[in-house]
């Protein structure tokens, strides 16, 4: 039914009209205020009238939404309902944790639920459809953008990527607390060069099939509503004029019928690609390459139909594009009701809801990885103890809210400090130490992190004598990584090695709590600080929820999406690297193998790695045969033992090895991972099934499927794997 609506509401549609679907602009005024008179904003509010916008985005609020709505539905000739678009990255005013720590909770239900009430605030502000969720897989952590996505792995990024679209999705996407979400950057972004934002990407078949595309075919599955294509070149070619990405493969190979949009003005940037010669050029090659929504590159609506008339763009193609928009917004229910999501009271009432607070405590608790814990130094005792908590993000309030938190309050994060306080048994003594940047704008400032003074160490340094325990929250501002945010070097930045060394030279039991969009390097922190506690950068409830996890109020079940170097120059260091001819020289003291002179191969901590307050045993690695084939199915089962204290969750992972194949294979890839929960002294099976479904990859002929052969099979509670066997694949 909607195509034959689609199909009528096409043959009254002029070729302006359609072009204008195509055509995306930013919020430009405040809608609810003077129509303006000159100027940008002028020409696009009388484009809106003319019906030459099929989407807005960055307008928000259910009452300035429905007036820019109203514009179109009431004064353009055939009133097509605009789409909303809006960067919901990890929640819209309540903020869960920032992507990439969501991830380290290996917990899809938990990323679902969270997803959803972004979704649900969102659709309540106006908005229905986000930019969200970025799948890039990306191997480098100064590449600013990590913080949004789920890590190194192309497997648990795919889970991810399903959870998070179904959470935003829901089961039915006309409802009112639903909303479309984008699979981006198609593709190839993460493995910008250098980790520079917006760099070259250079990469292989084998890459680019086995490890970039994967989420974003889990998106598809996942009936993701829209694409967005990336700022980069692939290869050569930018991805906005891309036609073997999006014609030949996205919407070719795999059959795509949702709509792309391009990435913020990345059709104009394809000049200074140096690939286009000027905008009619660019606006040329994405509407051919499969461009179908042009975001504020003002090139469609300036040139689309010109292109057409010339024959240079075919009248199909840019029918198709509006197919696929007017498609979604149909889907939203938009032709039912315009003003669907404009509701002042369901605005009042879900955002920042008491429900929608616990789901980002939920969340955050979830997400905290605990990557030290010698001599047991926590939990913390709730009583008679003397704290001392230190460093710049201890109370700040806008760090925690993390980057892309565009609708959020600033300041509006539960501190450390409130977080701690909350537990009244002890008492808590506060010293800042350092200063970790200079000013507060989101988008415009350089990060000043280069400061110089030194006055409050000493005064840190007070503080920290004679006190039972040290609570040290160092890291990144929330700002230090996202979009534009690369970082040349990985360590903790401005002066908190300084801060660190001298707090612990005059008290050494420190925990030290980290806050971080991206892994980085404390190789003296591990060297020397007894517990350390990965809390990147957790949204509303972050206080409360570090503070639950200290106390042991949450046993910590967090494990890394992505792997943290001991130094810079190993990056890109993940765990399913390929094996190289010399993965050891046979001779011991010749140097000619892989390895650095000055550097150990091996990362700080592992992908997959967190430990929790009780300690897990692993044991009894059995297959129910040691050959399947194509048609057929083998089970591994281990025993999981809860040897410590407490009760845990420990998330089991299985890994492969395909070990002769035609074309290399990584030395493990993730296949399978459990989340199982155990009181202390209790044992479960774990088991998981392994099917010639489980072992495709891209081959050397073009195709995916599994080969027959030779596989190691390993599990373990991180990549760091302790069991293993093997099996062979058989015709
Ligand atoms: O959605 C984002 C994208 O990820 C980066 N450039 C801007 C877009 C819209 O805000």
């Amino acid at each position: 039914r909607i195509e034959e609506k689609i199909d009528s509401l096409m043959a009254k549609m002029t070729l302006e009209e359609k072009v204008g679907q195509m055509n995306q602009y930013n919020g430009f005024w405040n809608v609810t205020g003077p129509i303006p008179e000159d100027g940008d904003a002028s020409n696009k509010y009388e484009h809106l009238k003319n019906g030459w916008v099929g989407s807005m985005l960055n307008v928000t609020g259910a009452d300035e939404v429905r007036k820019v709505q109203k514009i179109v539905v009431e004064e353009s000739r055939l009133g097509i309902p605009l789409i909303i678009g809006f960067d919901v990255i990890h929640g819209y005013k309540t903020q869960s944790p920032i992507p990439l720590a969501e991830s380290a909770s290996w917990d899809m239900e938990a990323i679902k639920a969270s997803a959803a009430m972004a979704a649900d605030e969102a659709a309540a502000s106006g908005i229905n459809w986000t930019f969200a969720p970025m799948v890039d897989i990306s191997r480098d952590p100064r590449w600013g953008r990590v913080m949004e996505g789920a890590g190194e792995d192309p497997y648990l990024g795919s889970q991810i990527a399903k959870a998070r679209i179904t959470g935003f999705q829901g089961e039915d996407l006309s409802a009112v607390n639903t909303i479309a979400a984008t699979a981006k950057h198609f593709a190839g972004y993460g493995f910008s060069e250098a980790g520079r934002d917006y760099n070259t990407v250079d990469v292989g078949t084998s890459t680019l099939y086995n490890i970039i595309f994967p989420p974003f075919m889990a998106a598809i599955e996942a009936d993701v509503k829209t694409f967005m294509n990336s700022f980069n070149v692939l290869n050569g070619i930018p991805a906005t004029g891309n036609a073997y990405l999006q014609r030949d493969i996205l919407k070719g190979e795999w059959g795509y019928q949702g709509f792309v949009v391009s990435d913020w003005g990345s059709m104009a940037e394809m000049i200074a690609h140096g690939y286009s010669k000027d905008g009619k050029a660019a606006a040329e090659s994405a509407a051919n390459a499969g461009s179908d929504m042009d975001m504020e590159s003002y090139l469609y609506v300036k040139h689309l139909k010109n292109l057409v008339d010339e024959g240079k763009v075919s009248l199909d193609k840019i029918e198709d594009a509006v197919r696929r928009i007017l498609r979604v917004k149909y889907e939203l229910g938009l032709f039912d009701d315009p003003y669907k999501y404009c509701n002042e009271e369901r605005e009042k009432s879900v955002i920042g809801s008491d429900k929608n607070m616990e789901i980002a405590l939920d969340m955050a608790e979830k997400s905290i990885v605990l990557l030290k814990n010698e001599n047991q130094l926590l939990p913390l005792k709730k009583e008679g103890m003397k704290i001392a908590v230190i460093g710049p993000l201890a109370d700040d309030k806008n760090s925690p809210l993390g980057g892309w938190r565009l609708a959020a309050e600033d300041n509006s994060a539960v501190s450390v400090i409130e977080g701690l306080k909350k537990y009244k048994g002890n008492k808590v003594y506060h010293e800042k130490g350092v200063e970790l940047i200079k000013g507060t704008e989101a988008f415009v400032f350089e990060l000043d992190i280069n400061t110089t003074d030194r006055t409050g160490i000493s005064e840190a340094v007070e503080v920290a004598k004679n006190k039972d325990v040290v609570i040290m929250v160092l890291g990144e501002h929330g700002f230090q990584s996202g979009e534009g945010r690369s970082r040349a070097s990985l360590d903790l930045p401005g002066l908190q090695q300084e801060l660190l060394e001298a707090v612990y030279a005059v008290n050494k039991n420190i925990v030290l709590v980290l806050m971080n969009g991206r892994p980085l390097t404390i190789n003296w922190a591990d060297e020397n600080i007894p517990t350390i506690v990965e809390a990147w950068q957790l949204g509303s409830k972050s206080g409360d929820a570090i503070a639950k996890v200290l106390y042991g109020d949450y046993n910590p079940s967090g494990k890394l999406p992505m792997t943290f170097p001991r130094n810079v120059g190993q990056v890109p260091l993940y765990y399913n690297y390929l094996s190289t001819g010399r993965p050891k020289y046979p001779g011991d003291d010749l140097v000619f193998w892989t390895h650095y002179t000055d550097e150990v191969n091996t990362p700080l901590y592992e992908f997959g790695y967190g430990l929790s307050y009780t300690e897990f045993k692993y044991d009894n690695l059995k297959l129910s045969a040691n050959s399947l084939n194509k048609t057929g199915e083998l089970s591994v089962r281990i025993d999981l033992t809860n040897t410590g204290k407490y009760e845990g969750k420990e998330v089991v992972q299985l890994y492969i090895q395909d070990l002769f194949a035609s074309r290399a294979r990584p030395v493990k890839e993730l296949k399978n991972f459990k989340m199982i929960t155990l009181k202390p002294g209790e044992t479960k099976e774990v088991s998981f099934t392994i099917n010639s479904k489980s072992l495709e990859f891209y081959t050397a002929n073009n195709t995916w499927e599994s080969e027959i052969g030779d596989f190691k099979v390993f599990i373990g509670g991180s990549s760091n794997t302790i069991l293993e066997s093997k099996f062979t694949l058989k015709d």
